[in-house]
Protein backbone atom coordinates (compact mmCIF):
# COMPACT_ATOMS: atom_id res chain seq x y z
CA UNK A 1 0.00 0.00 0.00
CA UNK A 2 1.36 3.57 -0.76
CA UNK A 3 1.82 5.28 2.44
CA UNK A 4 1.49 9.19 1.29
CA UNK A 5 1.18 11.48 4.09
CA UNK A 6 0.36 15.48 4.26
CA UNK A 7 2.31 17.39 6.77
CA UNK A 8 0.35 20.08 9.29
CA UNK A 9 -0.79 22.47 6.74
CA UNK A 10 -1.37 25.61 9.25
CA UNK A 11 2.30 25.82 10.00
CA UNK A 12 3.50 26.38 6.43
CA UNK A 13 1.78 29.42 4.56
CA UNK A 14 3.79 27.98 1.69
CA UNK A 15 2.04 24.62 1.68
CA UNK A 16 -1.07 26.11 2.29
CA UNK A 17 -1.30 28.19 -0.72
CA UNK A 18 0.02 25.19 -3.00
CA UNK A 19 -3.12 23.46 -1.92
CA UNK A 20 -5.42 26.50 -1.86
CA UNK A 21 -4.53 26.67 -6.09
CA UNK A 22 -6.83 23.18 -6.20
CA UNK A 23 -9.18 24.81 -4.15
CA UNK A 24 -13.19 25.00 -5.53
CA UNK A 25 -14.05 27.65 -2.47
CA UNK A 26 -13.57 31.52 -2.18
CA UNK A 27 -14.33 33.12 0.70
CA UNK A 28 -18.16 33.48 0.66
CA UNK A 29 -19.11 30.44 -1.30
CA UNK A 30 -21.52 28.17 -0.09
CA UNK A 31 -21.60 24.54 -1.16
CA UNK A 32 -24.77 22.63 -1.42
CA UNK A 33 -25.25 18.78 -1.43
CA UNK A 34 -26.05 17.58 -3.98
CA UNK A 35 -28.15 14.88 -1.87
CA UNK A 36 -29.30 17.63 -0.49
CA UNK A 37 -28.35 17.14 3.50
CA UNK A 38 -25.39 19.07 4.09
CA UNK A 39 -24.47 22.81 3.13
CA UNK A 40 -20.39 23.94 4.01
CA UNK A 41 -19.57 28.04 3.96
CA UNK A 42 -16.39 29.47 3.56
CA UNK A 43 -17.73 32.11 6.14
CA UNK A 44 -16.52 33.72 9.17
CA UNK A 45 -18.16 32.24 11.93
CA UNK A 46 -18.84 35.55 13.93
CA UNK A 47 -20.39 37.19 10.20
CA UNK A 48 -24.23 37.37 11.36
CA UNK A 49 -25.18 38.03 8.16
CA UNK A 50 -23.18 35.15 6.42
CA UNK A 51 -24.51 32.79 8.95
CA UNK A 52 -27.88 33.59 8.51
CA UNK A 53 -27.40 33.02 4.76
CA UNK A 54 -26.01 30.05 5.29
CA UNK A 55 -29.05 28.90 7.26
CA UNK A 56 -31.34 30.36 4.61
CA UNK A 57 -34.09 30.86 7.29
CA UNK A 58 -33.73 27.17 8.69
CA UNK A 59 -32.98 26.78 12.41
CA UNK A 60 -30.70 23.70 13.77
CA UNK A 61 -31.38 21.51 17.40
CA UNK A 62 -28.05 21.42 18.45
CA UNK A 63 -24.60 22.92 17.21
CA UNK A 64 -21.08 21.54 18.19
CA UNK A 65 -17.97 23.93 17.74
CA UNK A 66 -14.70 23.27 18.14
CA UNK A 67 -13.20 27.24 17.88
CA UNK A 68 -9.47 27.45 17.75
CA UNK A 69 -7.91 28.57 20.93
CA UNK A 70 -4.20 29.77 19.92
CA UNK A 71 -3.48 29.80 23.86
CA UNK A 72 0.20 29.77 23.54
CA UNK A 73 0.39 33.44 22.97
CA UNK A 74 -2.45 34.15 24.99
CA UNK A 75 -1.79 37.48 26.53
CA UNK A 76 -4.60 40.02 28.40
CA UNK A 77 -5.09 41.66 25.21
CA UNK A 78 -5.33 38.57 23.19
CA UNK A 79 -7.60 37.17 25.32
CA UNK A 80 -10.02 39.93 25.64
CA UNK A 81 -10.15 39.48 21.85
CA UNK A 82 -10.91 36.02 22.10
CA UNK A 83 -13.71 36.47 24.17
CA UNK A 84 -15.24 39.54 22.38
CA UNK A 85 -15.04 37.58 19.38
CA UNK A 86 -16.63 34.59 20.63
CA UNK A 87 -19.23 36.75 21.56
CA UNK A 88 -20.09 37.41 18.21
CA UNK A 89 -20.40 33.18 17.36
CA UNK A 90 -21.94 32.72 20.27
CA UNK A 91 -25.07 35.06 19.38
CA UNK A 92 -25.07 33.94 16.17
CA UNK A 93 -25.31 30.32 17.08
CA UNK A 94 -28.13 31.31 19.55
CA UNK A 95 -30.12 32.57 16.61
CA UNK A 96 -29.77 29.92 14.44
CA UNK A 97 -30.91 27.11 16.78
CA UNK A 98 -34.39 26.16 17.38
CA UNK A 99 -36.04 27.27 20.80
CA UNK A 100 -35.16 24.28 22.38
CA UNK A 101 -31.45 23.24 21.53
CA UNK A 102 -28.36 22.05 22.43
CA UNK A 103 -24.85 24.00 22.31
CA UNK A 104 -21.57 21.82 22.53
CA UNK A 105 -18.37 23.64 22.46
CA UNK A 106 -14.87 21.92 22.93
CA UNK A 107 -12.49 24.40 24.80
CA UNK A 108 -8.84 24.40 25.57
CA UNK A 109 -7.31 25.72 29.18
CA UNK A 110 -3.55 26.81 29.69
CA UNK A 111 -2.42 25.32 32.82
CA UNK A 112 0.42 27.98 32.55
CA UNK A 113 -1.92 31.12 32.35
CA UNK A 114 -4.68 31.21 34.64
CA UNK A 115 -6.52 27.68 32.44
CA UNK A 116 -7.31 30.78 30.08
CA UNK A 117 -9.87 30.95 28.04
CA UNK A 118 -11.79 28.50 29.51
CA UNK A 119 -12.88 30.96 33.19
CA UNK A 120 -13.23 33.72 31.05
CA UNK A 121 -15.57 32.01 28.55
CA UNK A 122 -17.39 30.63 31.27
CA UNK A 123 -17.94 34.05 32.50
CA UNK A 124 -19.22 35.16 29.15
CA UNK A 125 -21.39 32.29 28.70
CA UNK A 126 -23.78 33.53 31.67
CA UNK A 127 -24.70 36.36 29.48
CA UNK A 128 -25.39 34.75 26.05
CA UNK A 129 -28.87 33.21 26.86
CA UNK A 130 -28.21 29.33 27.05
CA UNK A 131 -28.10 26.93 30.44
CA UNK A 132 -25.01 25.64 31.51
CA UNK A 133 -25.82 21.98 31.56
CA UNK A 134 -22.43 20.02 31.93
CA UNK A 135 -18.93 20.05 32.20
CA UNK A 136 -17.18 17.55 30.23
CA UNK A 137 -13.95 15.44 30.05
CA UNK A 138 -12.30 14.14 27.73
CA UNK A 139 -9.29 11.54 28.18
CA UNK A 140 -6.60 11.63 25.50
CA UNK A 141 -4.27 8.81 25.21
CA UNK A 142 -1.32 11.17 24.61
CA UNK A 143 -0.52 14.02 26.50
CA UNK A 144 2.31 16.88 27.57
CA UNK A 145 4.07 17.04 30.14
CA UNK A 146 7.12 17.40 32.15
CA UNK A 147 9.02 16.05 35.43
CA UNK A 148 7.19 18.98 37.14
CA UNK A 149 3.60 18.79 36.62
CA UNK A 150 0.85 16.03 35.95
CA UNK A 151 0.89 15.03 32.31
CA UNK A 152 -1.91 16.93 30.37
CA UNK A 153 -4.68 14.64 28.75
CA UNK A 154 -7.56 16.00 29.27
CA UNK A 155 -10.15 17.68 26.44
CA UNK A 156 -13.04 19.72 27.76
CA UNK A 157 -16.36 20.16 26.36
CA UNK A 158 -18.97 22.32 27.80
CA UNK A 159 -22.78 21.44 26.98
CA UNK A 160 -25.39 23.95 26.97
CA UNK A 161 -29.00 24.25 26.55
CA UNK A 162 -31.80 26.76 25.38
CA UNK A 163 -35.33 25.83 26.01
CA UNK A 164 -36.04 22.04 27.28
CA UNK A 165 -34.26 20.26 24.10
CA UNK A 166 -34.23 16.40 23.73
CA UNK A 167 -31.71 14.36 24.85
CA UNK A 168 -31.09 10.34 25.00
CA UNK A 169 -28.57 9.10 27.11
CA UNK A 170 -29.83 5.72 27.49
CA UNK A 171 -28.47 5.56 23.78
CA UNK A 172 -24.77 6.38 24.94
CA UNK A 173 -23.28 3.58 26.53
CA UNK A 174 -19.40 3.37 26.28
CA UNK A 175 -17.25 0.25 25.62
CA UNK A 176 -16.30 -0.16 28.93
CA UNK A 177 -17.86 -3.52 30.85
CA UNK A 178 -19.76 -3.15 33.85
CA UNK A 179 -18.02 -4.91 36.60
CA UNK A 180 -18.49 -3.45 40.04
CA UNK A 181 -21.64 -5.75 41.48
CA UNK A 182 -23.84 -3.86 44.35
CA UNK A 183 -26.14 -0.60 44.76
CA UNK A 184 -28.77 -2.21 46.03
CA UNK A 185 -32.43 -0.72 45.18
CA UNK A 186 -35.81 -2.25 45.91
CA UNK A 187 -37.80 -2.48 42.74
CA UNK A 188 -41.24 -3.93 43.02
CA UNK A 189 -40.72 -5.10 46.83
CA UNK A 190 -37.75 -6.79 45.32
CA UNK A 191 -34.27 -5.94 46.00
CA UNK A 192 -32.60 -5.91 43.09
CA UNK A 193 -28.38 -5.01 42.40
CA UNK A 194 -26.75 -3.09 39.47
CA UNK A 195 -26.88 -5.84 36.95
CA UNK A 196 -30.13 -6.75 37.33
CA UNK A 197 -31.49 -3.09 37.10
CA UNK A 198 -29.26 -2.29 33.82
CA UNK A 199 -30.18 -2.18 30.34
CA UNK A 200 -26.58 -3.10 29.23
CA UNK A 201 -23.68 -4.98 30.20
CA UNK A 202 -21.59 -1.76 29.50
CA UNK A 203 -21.53 1.39 31.53
CA UNK A 204 -23.71 4.32 30.38
CA UNK A 205 -21.45 7.71 29.19
CA UNK A 206 -21.49 9.94 32.32
CA UNK A 207 -19.60 13.41 32.00
CA UNK A 208 -16.23 11.97 32.40
CA UNK A 209 -15.17 10.04 28.88
CA UNK A 210 -12.00 7.92 29.01
CA UNK A 211 -13.15 5.31 26.19
CA UNK A 212 -12.33 7.18 23.35
CA UNK A 213 -9.34 6.90 21.06
CA UNK A 214 -7.35 10.06 20.32
CA UNK A 215 -6.90 10.11 16.19
CA UNK A 216 -3.76 9.17 15.42
CA UNK A 217 -2.23 8.29 11.84
CA UNK A 218 -2.96 4.63 11.98
CA UNK A 219 -6.49 4.96 12.14
CA UNK A 220 -8.94 5.00 9.17
CA UNK A 221 -10.71 8.53 10.01
CA UNK A 222 -7.00 10.22 10.52
CA UNK A 223 -7.35 13.36 7.78
CA UNK A 224 -3.91 13.93 6.90
CA UNK A 225 -2.91 17.62 7.04
CA UNK A 226 -4.84 18.71 9.32
CA UNK A 227 -4.13 19.32 13.38
CA UNK A 228 -6.79 19.54 15.54
CA UNK A 229 -9.38 16.71 14.44
CA UNK A 230 -11.78 15.55 16.99
CA UNK A 231 -12.49 11.67 17.53
CA UNK A 232 -15.45 10.63 15.28
CA UNK A 233 -16.91 8.58 17.93
CA UNK A 234 -17.28 11.65 20.69
CA UNK A 235 -18.76 13.77 17.81
CA UNK A 236 -21.14 10.95 17.28
CA UNK A 237 -22.04 10.68 20.59
CA UNK A 238 -23.27 13.91 21.00
CA UNK A 239 -25.11 13.96 17.60
CA UNK A 240 -27.07 10.62 19.08
CA UNK A 241 -27.78 12.20 22.53
CA UNK A 242 -28.60 15.53 21.74
CA UNK A 243 -30.46 15.50 18.04
CA UNK A 244 -33.24 13.04 16.04
CA UNK A 245 -32.01 11.78 12.63
CA UNK A 246 -33.02 14.68 9.92
CA UNK A 247 -32.40 17.23 12.04
CA UNK A 248 -29.96 20.25 11.22
CA UNK A 249 -26.40 20.38 13.16
CA UNK A 250 -24.23 22.90 12.89
CA UNK A 251 -20.88 23.32 13.39
CA UNK A 252 -18.43 26.81 12.70
CA UNK A 253 -15.45 25.42 12.67
CA UNK A 254 -15.18 22.35 10.30
CA UNK A 255 -11.51 22.03 9.45
CA UNK A 256 -11.76 18.34 8.68
CA UNK A 257 -15.20 17.88 8.80
CA UNK A 258 -15.77 15.55 11.90
CA UNK A 259 -19.51 16.84 12.55
CA UNK A 260 -20.24 16.62 8.96
CA UNK A 261 -19.38 13.24 8.49
CA UNK A 262 -20.72 12.32 12.31
CA UNK A 263 -23.65 13.82 10.49
CA UNK A 264 -23.82 11.79 6.85
CA UNK A 265 -23.35 8.41 8.85
CA UNK A 266 -26.30 9.11 11.62
CA UNK A 267 -28.93 10.56 9.34
CA UNK A 268 -28.74 13.97 10.45
CA UNK A 269 -28.29 17.41 7.72
CA UNK A 270 -24.76 19.67 9.03
CA UNK A 271 -24.56 23.29 7.87
CA UNK A 272 -20.89 23.73 8.53
CA UNK A 273 -18.09 26.62 7.84
CA UNK A 274 -14.58 27.13 8.32
CA UNK A 275 -13.03 30.76 7.38
CA UNK A 276 -10.26 29.33 5.38
CA UNK A 277 -11.32 27.60 1.76
CA UNK A 278 -8.41 24.83 2.36
CA UNK A 279 -10.67 23.25 5.20
CA UNK A 280 -13.62 23.86 3.56
CA UNK A 281 -12.04 21.63 0.19
CA UNK A 282 -11.07 18.41 2.71
CA UNK A 283 -14.57 18.89 4.60
CA UNK A 284 -16.26 18.34 1.54
CA UNK A 285 -13.51 15.94 -0.45
CA UNK A 286 -13.83 14.16 3.06
CA UNK A 287 -17.72 13.67 2.36
CA UNK A 288 -17.36 12.70 -0.89
CA UNK A 289 -14.56 9.90 -0.08
CA UNK A 290 -16.95 8.24 2.40
CA UNK A 291 -19.88 8.30 0.16
CA UNK A 292 -17.82 6.49 -2.92
CA UNK A 293 -14.98 4.54 -0.72
CA UNK A 294 -17.25 4.12 3.05
CA UNK A 295 -14.03 5.07 4.56
CA UNK A 296 -14.44 8.24 7.29
CA UNK A 297 -10.26 9.62 6.19
CA UNK A 298 -7.61 8.71 4.48
CA UNK A 299 -4.98 6.67 6.93
CA UNK A 300 -2.55 6.10 4.17
CA UNK A 301 -3.15 9.05 1.73
CA UNK A 302 -4.36 12.78 1.81
CA UNK A 303 -7.46 14.61 0.53
CA UNK A 304 -5.25 16.29 -2.19
CA UNK A 305 -3.43 12.79 -3.30
CA UNK A 306 -4.37 13.69 -7.33
CA UNK A 307 -2.98 17.12 -7.50
CA UNK A 308 0.13 16.22 -5.97
CA UNK A 309 0.89 13.36 -8.07
CA UNK A 310 0.15 16.01 -10.76
CA UNK A 311 1.86 19.85 -9.91
CA UNK A 312 4.64 19.13 -10.06
CA UNK A 313 5.42 22.42 -7.85
CA UNK A 314 3.66 20.78 -5.29
CA UNK A 315 5.33 17.55 -5.68
CA UNK A 316 8.99 19.33 -5.33
CA UNK A 317 8.23 21.76 -2.64
CA UNK A 318 7.14 18.00 -0.45
CA UNK A 319 9.79 16.23 -1.20
CA UNK A 320 12.20 19.44 -0.53
CA UNK A 321 10.98 20.66 2.19
CA UNK A 322 9.71 17.25 4.46
CA UNK A 323 11.53 14.77 2.47
CA UNK A 324 8.56 12.71 2.00
CA UNK A 325 8.67 10.07 -0.81
CA UNK A 326 5.71 11.31 -3.53
CA UNK A 327 4.50 8.11 -5.40
CA UNK A 328 4.28 8.03 -9.45
CA UNK A 329 1.67 7.24 -11.87
CA UNK A 330 2.12 4.32 -14.02
CA UNK A 331 -0.56 4.05 -16.35
CA UNK A 332 -3.45 3.38 -13.89
CA UNK A 333 -1.48 2.26 -11.23
CA UNK A 334 0.18 4.54 -8.28
CA UNK A 335 3.79 3.31 -7.07
CA UNK A 336 6.24 4.39 -4.69
C1 LIG B 1 -9.87 23.36 16.16
S1 LIG B 1 -10.26 23.39 14.44
C2 LIG B 1 -11.77 22.46 14.37
C3 LIG B 1 -11.53 20.94 14.32
C4 LIG B 1 -12.73 20.12 13.94
N1 LIG B 1 -13.63 19.95 15.07
C5 LIG B 1 -12.35 18.74 13.42
O1 LIG B 1 -12.68 17.72 14.05
O2 LIG B 1 -11.69 18.68 12.39
C6 LIG B 1 -10.72 25.07 14.22
C7 LIG B 1 -11.04 25.50 12.78
O3 LIG B 1 -11.65 26.79 12.85
C8 LIG B 1 -11.31 27.52 11.69
N2 LIG B 1 -11.54 28.96 11.97
C9 LIG B 1 -10.71 29.86 12.57
N3 LIG B 1 -11.29 31.06 12.68
C10 LIG B 1 -12.53 30.95 12.15
C11 LIG B 1 -13.63 31.84 11.97
N4 LIG B 1 -13.56 33.11 12.35
N5 LIG B 1 -14.75 31.36 11.39
C12 LIG B 1 -14.83 30.08 10.98
N6 LIG B 1 -13.82 29.19 11.11
C13 LIG B 1 -12.70 29.61 11.69
C14 LIG B 1 -9.86 27.13 11.41
O4 LIG B 1 -9.55 27.36 10.05
C15 LIG B 1 -9.85 25.65 11.82
O5 LIG B 1 -10.01 24.85 10.68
Amino acid sequence: MVNFPLPRIDNDGVLHSLLLKHCSFKPGNIWEDPEGKHKIGCIDAANGKAITTLLDKQKSSLAVHDPPYNFVAFDERDLEKFIDWSKGWIKNTYDSLLPDSSLYIWLGADQNNHFQPLPDFISMMRKSGFNSRSFITMRNQRGYGTQKNWMSVRQELLFYTKGNPFFDINSEYTDIPKILRGYYKKVNGKVTENFERGKSEFIRAGNVWVDIQQVFYRMEENVNGCYAQKPLKAITRIIEASSKANDIVLDFFAHSGTTLIASEITGRKCYTCDIDPVYCEIARRRLENYRTTGKTGWQNSNPFEEEILDDDELKNYLKEEYQIQIPERQGQKIVL
